[in-house]
């Protein structure tokens, strides 16, 4: 750690839904370097270039790196391959090297969509990675890169994440309810609502014991899946989150094969968690329980 006792924390990917909860989660950490897009809370970074990686490194001189930021537009992905590689993967991999070189722990967030779904029984992180669309390949080669590397890694792979702020599906409904009297959401695609703000309270408590040296990197590094407890289709999410917000629309079930999005989503993708759970001691609360305390933030 540098000068003082108080680690300087590098966090990219500031703006972003899980990344504007980590600034507020990780100040009781250490000092947050709130990296983003548009360099608008502290530098500016574009993951798409590999120099700006590399520069705000240089700059910034970290002890601890949390890497919020990603190409998430997964319809988006199929049409721009080489960009979201670029910065799921390529970028991924200079974070692990300079991690690596510097002997700093890196936190990285993955996905429930390098399966497949063709399954019933909730993923381990020992299962295969399949990914049926460019999004969860380009994700897959950044956990891979940060695997093989001497980084002290912790990758999160998460799901269906929603909160308060950004492009999700919790303020997109709570939109459409107010727009619409009728919706069809799709109930053929299984998975666990994860609130952005438990993301981001687990990876500060888990930090703040690894730099007390409560908890030996050594001996936790490598991937786990954090999602809330539980399980439900998007058509019931969406009932969930109109009863809860007391709104008035009418919901019918539609396939996934009628909604025509241009990327192939996993039908069943809800991960078991008890490695995470065991390893690190936290509880994970089910998923309806995280939605009420969200929507409470919301009114
Ligand atoms: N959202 C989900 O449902 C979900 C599910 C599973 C896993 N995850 C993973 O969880 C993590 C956090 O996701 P999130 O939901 O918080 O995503 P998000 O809200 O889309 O935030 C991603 C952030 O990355 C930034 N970014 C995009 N391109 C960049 C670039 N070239 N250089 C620098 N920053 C760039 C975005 O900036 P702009 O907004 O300015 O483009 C945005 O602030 C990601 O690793 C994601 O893959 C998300």
């Amino acid at each position: 750690m540098t000068n003082s006792n108080v680690p300087r924390i590098l966090l990219i990917g500031s703006d972003g839904q899980v990344g504007w909860e980590l600034r507020r989660s990780l100040a009781t950490v250490g000092q947050v370097i709130a990296a983003s897009l548009t360099g608008q809370e502290g530098p500016a970074v574009d993951l798409s270039q590999p120099d700006s990686v590399h520069q705000l490194f240089d700059a910034t001189a970290p002890d601890v790196v949390v890497n919020a930021a990603a190409y998430t537009a997964v319809d988006r992905a199929e049409t721009e391959p080489e960009l979201a590689l670029a910065i799921n993967g390529t970028a991924v991999a200079i974070m692990a090297e300079r991690a690596a070189a510097r002997g700093i722990p890196v936190v990285h967030y993955s996905t429930d969509f390098v399966f497949s779904g063709d399954t019933d029984h909730p993923y381990r992180e020992d299962d295969e990675p399949q990914p049926l669309n460019v999004y969860g390949q380009t994700k897959l080669a950044g956990e891979r890169a940060l695997l093989d590397s001497d980084a002290p890694a912790l990758i999160f792979r998460t799901a269906w994440v929603y909160g308060v702020r950004g492009n999700n599906f919790l303020l997109t409904m709570r939109r459409l309810f107010r727009e619409q009297s009728e919706l069809r959401v799709v109930n053929d695609q299984f998975g666990t609502p994860t609130w952005s703000r438990l993301l981001a309270e687990v990876t500060a408590q888990i930090l703040y014991r690894v730099v007390q040296g409560e908890l030996d990197m050594a001996r936790v590094q490598g991937l786990y899946h954090v999602t809330s407890a539980g399980a439900t289709s998007w058509l019931s999410f969406a009932e969930a989150i109109r009863d809860l917000s007391d709104a008035d629309c009418r919901l019918l079930p539609i396939a996934s094969a009628d909604y025509q999005a241009p990327a192939r989503r996993p039908a069943y993708s809800v991960l078991d968690t008890s490695r995470f759970r065991t390893t690190f001691g936290l509880t994970l609360p089910d998923w309806r329980h995280s939605l009420a305390l969200c929507l409470a933030d919301l009114r």
